[in-house]
């Protein structure tokens, strides 16, 4: 996980801190438990490193500065060593000469640092990335690259590296293997990052580097060697993101913005895909035809936290839509359980980041076993969009907050598209029926505007419960991956213990657990199963549970069967999770507000895990 940023221009025509400090800030979702940067001023190596929050660096720097035209810098999320000064990144040589910043683990670290006898005294660090440094050190003879090449040669492991050395103040060398590493090409100046928004603000020209990939970058150019040591032209992407949107624009935490953004967010991914009137669908990116999806024998969906929930909600639209048995896995089980897949069965990869490394492991794991392969993904260029046969990008733009919100509802925007044209490729639904569903689809992002106008009212009773220590989250059928949902996004931003439960499953362990202090979330929306959910409520409030219901906005009957009813715009039982996510969203946002927690940046998570 970790963040790396670095720059090298023209002497005095930007200072490299300031270009990757303001990088580092846009990576710290990545990590965020320390930080550093490197610089080369006067043929000299000067270093800063700080423990925490990206603050404390700037906050060190400025009572010492430092200035230079070439620097690396780094945010932490510690694999290996606690975090600590002495841990944190840059890491450098026992003589002071050549300094590295690492994203990924080394996983031979072990074996390489005991064939480095005569330098253990020269470890300062419990981490594993400190060996590449003393290893390049080793094979330096005055060519920084060929040091690289050679170090890199003997590592296993994943990295996205960044080297500077103080005898080469004008040349930056990178490489990446299985840890995402992109180069900003701009004029006079080259950037290298682990992902775009650290880039955004200086060039929209990114280099996306291939597994294997070392490069050599100065001011005026960059060369790329492949994995077989043959120099390549890499393209260059044009990235169109708005900068701004990186940005808060006015809300208080970045999680509220992205909330607010999703009937946006749901819209673009909608737009262009699905034509409501017409009843039909075009998916470019999907080059399944009709013969293709008639050939799916089965379909696993697998992802991880959120996007695994969004997968789960996507069994039923499979399995009810198109008529295709589905099995919904969380990666890191599916890699090591040796399921039964076979060339006509379709694996679908979900993954806001495309950085998961138990998500791309079990991507990688179908495609050996001759599965088709699907993501969804919503950074573009991402290991997992680039190694599948097809993707379906969720239009959401940057999501900065930890906590998964306007990527889960796009995820579940790109499910729902999916299985409606492998429905109608398949006719397995009539017409008519593709019809309403793609209309309800259509009409959800001003439904969920709509909700939005009373969000304030969410906080009211985030403000009652605030103080509880466990709650309960109920749903049934495609709200029961919602339930899971809701609890997921109370447990990481506001570290109350929260549990979902498919409400049946009450009656068989879990309604012991039931007394005055523990609040019931139940998700009561109109649907075929909502008499079984009143049932459940009725259940859990005789044990005297206080219940919150999310219900339909018709529905005049749960006022009486619960303490607290946050109302939700109609929208028809399939389609519903992508509203009746949004009042949990917020339920959880507000809680942790109220309670002076991290929203953002809670503690212990990171962004994108891209360790197993
Ligand atoms: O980038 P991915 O979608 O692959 O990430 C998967 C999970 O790490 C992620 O959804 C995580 O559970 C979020 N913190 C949930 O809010």
């Amino acid at each position: 996980m970790c963040g790396i940023v670095g720059y090298v221009g023209k002497k005095n025509a930007k200072n490299a801190v300031e270009v990757v400090l303001k990088g580092l800030k846009k990576l710290e979702y990545r990590g965020y438990d320390s930080a550093g940067i490197a610089v080369v001023c006067n043929n000299l190596l000067h270093i800063r490193r700080s423990v925490g929050k990206l603050c404390n660096l700037t906050d060190k720097i400025a009572q010492d500065p430092i200035s230079s035209n070439i620097a690396i810098g780094h945010t932490r999320w510690a694999t290996h060593g606690k975090p600590s000064e002495n841990n944190a990144h840059p890491h450098t040589d026992a003589s002071n000469s050549i300094v590295i910043v690492h994203n990924g683990i080394i996983e031979n670290y072990a074996d390489l640092k005991s064939q480095l006898k005569e330098n253990l005294k020269d470890f300062k660090s419990q981490t594993d990335t400190e060996v590449i440094v003393h290893l390049i050190k080793k094979y330096y003879k005055g060519d920084l690259l060929d040091a690289v090449k050679k170090t890199l040669s003997k590592v296993k492991g994943s990295y996205a590296l960044g080297v500077i050395c103080k005898d080469d103040p004008y040349t930056i060398i990178c490489a990446r293997q299985e840890a995402p590493l992109i180069i900003g090409v701009g004029v006079k100046e080259n950037f290298i990052a682990s992902d775009i928004p650290a880039l955004l603000t200086y060039t929209r020209d990114m280099i996306f580097l291939e597994n294997g990939d070392i490069a050599k970058i100065t001011k005026d150019k960059i060369v790329i060697i492949d994995k077989e040591g043959n120099e390549q032209n890499r393209e260059i992407k044009t990235i169109n993101w708005d900068p701004v949107l990186a940005e808060k624009a006015g809300y208080k935490h970045f999680m509220l913005k992205e909330i607010f953004e999703q009937p946006r967010t749901i819209e673009e991914t909608l737009r262009g895909r699905i034509y409501p009137n017409e009843g039909k669908i075009h998916v470019e990116e999907v080059k399944l035809n009709k013969e293709d999806v008639r050939n799916i024998s089965n379909i696993y969906v697998i992802a991880c936290g959120s996007s695994y929930h969004a997968g789960f909600v996507s069994k039923f639209l499979f399995e009810n839509f198109a008529k295709i048995p589905t099995e919904v896995d969380i990666a890191s089980e599916f890699r090591y359980r040796n399921p039964i897949l076979s060339e006509k069965t379709l694996v679908i990869a979900i993954s806001q980041s495309g950085e998961t490394a138990d998500t791309l492991a079990a991507l990688r794991l179908a495609k050996s076993k001759g599965c088709q392969t699907l993501a969804i993904c919503n950074v573009v260029g991402s290991s997992i969009s680039r190694e599948t046969n097809h993707v379906v990008y969720t239009h959401c733009g940057i999501e900065v907050g930890v906590a998964s919100t306007k990527a889960f509802t796009g995820q579940l925007t790109a499910l729902y598209i999916l299985a409606l044209d492998f429905a109608s490729k398949k006719e397995s639904l009539s017409k008519e029926d593709i019809k309403k569903y793609l209309q309800e689809l259509w009409e959800i992002p001003v439904k969920i505007g709509d909700f939005l106008e009373n969000a304030q009212e969410l906080n009211k009773i985030a403000k009652l419960f605030d103080q509880k220590k466990d709650f309960l989250y109920l749903g049934r059928h495609v709200n029961y991956p919602v339930a899971l949902e809701g609890a997921l996004k109370l447990k990481e931003i506001s570290y109350i213990h929260a549990e979902g439960y498919a409400a049946g499953e009450m009656k068989h362990g879990p309604i012991a657990l039931i007394d005055e202090s523990i609040p019931i979330v139940s998700i009561a929306t109109n649907s075929k199963v909502y008499e079984k959910m009143i049932s459940n409520m009725e259940e859990a409030k005789a044990r005297g549970a206080t219940i919150i219901v999310i219900a339909s906005s018709n529905n005049r009957e749960v006022l009486t069967k619960s303490e607290h009813v946050i109302y939700v715009p109609e929208t028809d039982e399939f389609v519903s999770p992508l509203i009746s996510v949004v009042p949990l969203q917020l339920l959880a946002y507000y809680i942790s507000v109220n309670l002076g927690c991290d929203v953002d940046q809670p503690r212990n998570l990171a962004k994108s895990v891209t360790v197993e």
